[in-house]
């Protein structure tokens, strides 16, 4: 394993190394190096600095271009305009550290410098409750965020904060203690996770519904559910008992539709508001001792100088409710404790909903101020709501919250008849998991292309289409290069450095070379869509690449085309592996 620095970095240093002996004074200069059109990069930092230095820009980027290593890896370098300079790369230097990349399992891509211990908070769906819409983003977008930074060799904790606790369930319990084999009906699964999860889910519904009729309608009903609450919260087992097959059952629900999301989450890291019960009387103790937080009509209240009502009233963060019972605040408050004192997280973020913006905001200072959260420590990663085609947030035509599930089949559904389509020597079978790894992949990529904090429009249509910025783009483009290899009888290609490369070759080399630094960025600003479209613009550059350069075709030179079916081979590793950080699938055929 050997990590493989890109020609921009490079590039970059040896025009910071002449540009800082051009012109000492200016100490360790930015040469301001990008990608363009005009040539490979060009440097724009000598105008800024000519001009705060009162010297001439173009004499001093002339300097610059003397004090340029004659070498393998600048073919060609000239001022131009008002003193930029354009970098044309060797084509040799492309090739060979391509080559130095397909040599390496990573493709060069290196580990952090520095990894520390990030907790992440996701996908959190809620006990005895439907999986919707809502669950898609924080689940699909924590996913992609675990791969990206374990990738990078990050330690990462994931945290499955689940709704298992509160009042809700001082009914639903009660409710089964007075109808014990409410849960227990056979299962009328149809098998496979799927089917239990959907059965289990059936049963978890009618158990609602049932409970809250009663609840609705029967007062002393309604009296017996609240002092269920207090058996709960006091850890009576027999309540206990009944709790955990709620959870139990909610969990299996859980684990059908991440099958079907085909998304990896794992039992131990499901650690739901409940765990923390027994360290909130420590939080609010520490709060109240510390000043922290003080009573207001009989609430525990933190409050902020710049967090107020509509009324001009300061609204504080509600740690204990007059009541005595705890909210939402309280158990985020002791997971803070939990995850930076007994986890070692450097790092916590938390992948939810920019609606609770203001909540974690107000959590993350008090934890602050309680001297639990060390500055700079937590950060939520917001993310915007999934549209219908009106433009409002997504609902059923009833006008109802749209089930996850029932939103996956449908794309399942559109992916599997594009699949038949176009599918030339598939079974049925293979029909059936193609148009899941299509469709799924479809639903996760509109979601990750889109900037976190965007809302984006649910719109099937254009999710599976194979033409555009879509998850079938990239796939199809994926299973092309795998049939070229296929053809070119699977040996692993050659490079050849000693040949010169077209245009094409060279625009999809220089941005297979760009990956780690890509990667680098989406782990450290946490922006799963720069990736997205790094990957959209390698599957372009592809096709351009493979409709100017003939590959198989019996006219092109042995060597030359040994050389392109290197290119393709790359080009599909870096398609797959990025995807994969994404969670999403790349079949081989298609
Ligand atoms: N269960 C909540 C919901 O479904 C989200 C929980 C977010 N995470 C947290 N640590 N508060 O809306």
């Amino acid at each position: 394993m050997a990590s493989v620095p890109s020609l921009a970095a490079t590039v970059h240093q040896r025009v910071a190394d002449a540009l800082s002996a051009a012109l000492p004074e200016a100490g360790a200069a930015d040469p301001l190096l990008r990608r363009s059109d005009r040539a490979d990069f060009q440097a724009n930092g000598m105008l800024a600095l000519a001009k705060k230095l009162k010297s001439n820009p173009r004499e001093l980027a002339a300097k610059v271009v003397e004090g340029l290593p004659a070498g393998e890896l600048i073919a060609g370098v000239e001022v131009s305009g008002p003193g930029f300079l354009n970098i044309t790369i060797a084509d040799s230097a492309i090739t060979n550290t391509l080559a130095a990349r397909a040599a390496d399992d990573r493709l060069g891509v290196p580990y952090a410098p520095d990894p520390g211990t990030t907790v992440i908070d996701y996908s959190q769906p809620n006990v005895a409750k439907e999986m919707h819409v809502g669950h898609l983003r924080s689940t699909v977008i924590g996913d992609a965020i675990v791969k990206i930074l374990e990738h990078r060799g990050e330690t990462v904790i994931r945290r499955h904060h689940i709704g298992d606790w509160g009042t809700q369930f001082g009914m639903l319990i009660q409710y089964l203690i007075e109808h014990p084999a409410e849960l227990d009906h056979a299962s009328d699964s149809a098998g496979g996770a799927e089917g239990e999860g959907e059965a289990a889910m059936a049963r978890l519904n009618r158990l609602y519904k049932a409970s809250r009729a009663v609840f609705d309608s029967d007062e002393e009903f309604k009296a017996r559910a609240r002092d269920r609450v207090v058996a709960l919260q006091s850890g009576d087992a027999e309540t206990l008992a009944l709790w955990h097959k709620i959870v139990d059952e909610s969990k299996i629900y859980f684990q059908g539709v991440y099958e079907k999301l085909d998304v990896e989450i794992r039992d131990a890291d499901i650690v739901g508001e409940s765990a923390y019960n027994d360290d909130l009387m420590n939080v609010v103790k520490e709060l109240e001792e510390s000043g922290v937080a003080v009573r207001s009509d009989g609430a525990l209240c933190v409050f902020f100088d710049d967090v107020k009502g509509p009324d001009g009233n300061p609204t504080p963060l509600i740690v204990q409710k007059s009541n005595g019972g705890f909210g939402y605040a309280a158990t985020d408050l002791a997971a803070i404790r939990d995850r930076v004192g007994k986890l070692g997280a450097d790092t916590l973020l938390y992948v939810v909903d920019a609606r609770q913006a203001l909540h974690f905001r107000m959590v993350f200072e008090t934890a602050r101020r309680a001297g639990w959260l060390p500055e700079d420590t937590a950060r939520q990663l917001p993310f915007g709501t999934v549209l219908g085609k009106d433009g409002k947030p997504f609902k059923t035509r009833e006008g109802e919250t749209v089930r996850l599930v029932d939103l996956l089949d449908e794309a399942i559904d559109r992916a599997s008849a594009v699949v038949r389509e176009k599918a030339q020597d598939l079974t049925e079978e293979e029909i059936a998991e193609r148009g899941a790894q299509v469709g799924i992949g479809a639903v996760k990529y509109a979601d990750l292309s889109t900037s976190l904090t965007r809302d984006y429009v649910f719109d099937l249509d254009r999710m599976v289409s194979l033409n555009g910025d879509t998850s079938v783009y990239l796939q199809y483009a994926y299973a092309r290069i795998q049939s070229i290899l296929r053809k070119a009888d699977g040996k692993r290609p050659v490079p050849h450095p000693e040949l010169p490369l077209a245009p094409a070759e060279r625009a999809l080399g220089l941005h297979l070379d760009d990956f780690a630094e890509i990667l680098a960025s989406v782990a450290e600003t946490y922006e799963p869509h720069k990736l997205a479209a790094y990957l959209y613009q390698l599957a372009s550059l592809y096709t351009t690449f493979y409709d100017q350069c003939p590959v198989l075709k019996a006219e092109v030179p042995a060597d030359v085309a040994e050389n392109r079916l290197f290119l393709c081979e790359l080009t599909g590793r870096t398609l797959r592996q990025g995807m994969a950080l994404l969670g999403i699938r790349t079949p081989e055929r298609l």
